[in-house]
């Protein structure tokens, strides 16, 4: 491999899965995996196969069915997560088992109830026995920034030495500072006397906010790959953005001397069919993918671009591949240009799925003048969310009245999975309260809204909303997303959706180890 190459690892499945209120279904983890392959990531950590019977599914099926990046799964340093793993990538070349156990003093105290003895044993045998199933292991010491030096420079040799041939170094806690862990990873090239058998990675957390800064400084002093998510999802305050990393090092070359094989203009697509599919909206003024990176405001720095862009553009939208809001179809296109600009971004469907589609621009076309590619998008995700959740209810037609003259009230007529059509009335402090209720009395699950927002898929008064919802549910966050240019409609879709994610979520016994 190439010596300046970074190794991209997207654990936006993993670690991203672990952040608060997020849950996918198998369908769900399918789509964001192809899109990570059409991204070009190298590496993709699809889940963690030995947490529940779903995610064994869910990673031997991405394992099996996307070409392109090594499919990994997360191992606890256990026999019985480590066969779990081996076996979800059985037959698969491409595959890699990612194994860790905590190495930090506090951790061992507290956590493993361990002394370090033990817990080199069990990182070395866990290495070996992945290596019975696999010939590309990572080991990774959790919590590697809080560790004794000497101590951590010691499991890793031995780990090498089993045969580990990716070595990750997690600031699970989000704790270092570039200078600190640029300088750890120096010391670990230095200290580790087989360190050339293996590649240095990094996992950095974001809880001080330095996450991409942090991961950037580790490949500068010789760390080749870099861990991260999506849109910086992952535990707690999330991971290293790994459009952040992606970016910082193609846009700086003659800096970092390092390169990466992303394709960046896939970015984009990526950010928000991520952020569609979680549920977690992004922020206005996110690095790269927020809707105002490349939106300038102030009238000097529009005076300045218009005459040069690089006076205040170090990137070109379009590498990030930012379509912004082109007019692209209108009432009047036919099935033929919906289909081919779909094809143009990355959809390719069958009859069926562009019947339907089809069906639904229409409606939107006779409410809304001009269709973007963000307005397609969003159709397509309203479309995605209805197919992903196997067990459904489907909302057909909400009526609501409200206003400051009359009591709110929502009429709902949903389908329902045994293919019975239900019809419901109900009050409420508001009309989306109303829509809740109403829907309560057809599902008869008791859920609690605990989140409500809505926001503007493009500008404008006749834009898509998009509502984000999410529901509480015995202890634990599921979220909804629905579009529509009435948004009271909207919500009722969102609300349904975040329904039929728990039932799907639960039906693949979903449970978190880590
Ligand atoms: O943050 C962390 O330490 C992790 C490990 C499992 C790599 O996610
Ligand atoms: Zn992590």
């Amino acid at each position: 491999m190439n010596k300046d190459k970074v190794i991209i690892f997207d654990t936006t499945l993993r670690d991203g899965e672990q952040t608060a209120g997020a849950g996918l279904t198998a369908d769900e983890k399918m789509r964001i995996a192809k899109q990570l392959a059409k991204l070009k990531v190298d590496v993709i950590e699809a889940g963690f196969a030995g947490s529940s019977p779903g995610d064994f599914e869910a990673v031997k099926r991405i394992a099996n069915e996307i070409t392109g990046p090594i499919i990994t799964t997360l191992a606890r340093a256990l026999p019985a997560d480590i066969d779990a793993a081996g076996n979800a990538l059985k037959g698969v070349p491409n595959s890699r088992i990612h194994t860790f156990l905590s190495s930090s003093d506090v951790h061992l105290m507290h956590q493993m109830k361990k002394d370090r003895e033990a817990i080199m044993v069990m990182a070395v045998d866990a290495v070996k026995r992945s290596k019975d199933y696999v010939d590309d292991v990572e080991f990774s010491p959790m919590d590697a920034t809080r560790t004794d030096p000497e101590y951590l420079y010691a499991i890793l040799e031995e780990v090498i030495e089993a045969g580990a041939t990716t070595v990750n170094i997690p600031d699970t806690v989000g704790y270092s500072n570039p200078k600190e862990f640029g300088d750890l990873i120096k010391s670990i090239k230095k200290n580790v006397s087989n360190i050339d058998k293996a590649i240095i990675s990094v996992h950095c957390h974001n809880d001080l906010g330095m996450a991409t800064a942090n991961s950037l400084s580790a490949v500068s002093a010789g760390a080749r790959q870099i861990e991260g998510c999506i849109n910086g999802l992952g535990e707690r305050a999330g991971n290293a953005a790994l459009e952040e990393v992606i970016m910082a090092l193609s846009t700086r070359p003659s800096f970092y001397n390092l390169f990466t094989d992303v394709n960046t203009e896939e970015i984009g697509t990526s950010s928000r069919l991520i952020s569609s599919i979680f549920g977690f909206p992004i922020q206005y003024n996110k690095a790269i993918v927020g809707q105002n990176a490349f939106r300038h405001s102030s009238g000097i720095h529009q005076d300045a671009f218009l005459k040069e862009r690089t006076t205040f553009e170090i990137m070109e939208p379009e590498t990030v591949g930012w379509r912004g809001e082109a007019l692209v179809l209108g009432k009047l296109s036919g099935r033929a240009g919906l289909r081919s600009r779909l094809n143009d971004l990355g959809y390719n469907l069958g009859d069926e799925e562009l019947n339907e589609i089809f069906k639904a621009f229409k409606e939107l076309a006779d409410n809304k003048r001009e269709l973007t590619d963000l307005d397609l998008e969003a159709l397509m995700s309203e479309q995605h969310r209805i197919s992903d959740t196997q067990t459904k209810f489907e909302v057909k037609t909400v009526k609501v009245i409200c206003g400051n003259s009359s009591d709110p009230n929502a009429e709902i007529l949903l389908l329902c999975p045994d293919g019975r059509e239900i019809n419901a009335n109900s009050g409420g402090t508001g009309p989306v309260d109303a829509v809740c209720k109403a829907i309560d009395q057809i599902t008869k699950i008791d859920v609690e809204l605990t989140e409500f927002s809505v926001s503007a898929v493009t500008e404008g008064i006749d834009s898509i909303g998009e509502v984000t919802i999410r529901i509480e549910k015995d202890g634990s966050i599921y979220s909804g997303r629905g579009s529509d240019t009435d948004i009271v409609v909207a919500s009722a879709k969102a609300y349904v959706n975040a329904i039929n994610r728990f039932i799907s979520i639960i039906d693949q016994s979903k449970k978190t180890i880590i």
